[in-house]
């Protein structure tokens, strides 16, 4: 594995993508990514957290599990489906460095439990 010294001492990528009404797969656009992208580089950024970047992504192919983000340098997925979750995200991860176990996508996770 190569390894160098990262831009950004995280790099965060949200989908935002939209796909058409009705389509199996669904999208994390129909679940409120947008806006809460938004909202997490609006709070990064009124934090004062230096060094964190936050940007829309397109699909990152885990449809069925959005609103979907990953975590670079980490390589950490989550489902954030609120600003609450993305309050945790930010306090968690982004702050302490500690994952969010709740909120993790497993690397082998295609569904979600029936509780979300
Ligand atoms: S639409 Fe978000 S992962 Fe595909």
């Amino acid at each position: 594995m190569i390894k160098v010294e990262p831009y950004y001492r995280l790099h965060i990528f949200c989908c935002t993508n939209k796909r058409p009404t009705g389509h199996p797969r669904g999208c994390c656009a129909d679940r409120d990514a947008e806006r809460l992208r938004n909202y997490m580089k609006a709070r990064i950024k009124e934090l004062g957290i230096e060094g964190v970047r936050i940007n829309m992504a397109g699909c990152l192919d885990r449809c069925e599990l959005g609103p979907t983000m990953v975590v670079y340098p980490d390589g950490v997925w989550y489902r954030a489906g609120s600003p609450a979750d993305i309050d945790r995200i930010i306090a968690e991860h982004v702050v302490a460095g500690r994952l969010v176990n709740d909120l993790l996508l497993s690397a082998d996770q295609t569904t979600l439990s029936a509780a979300e």
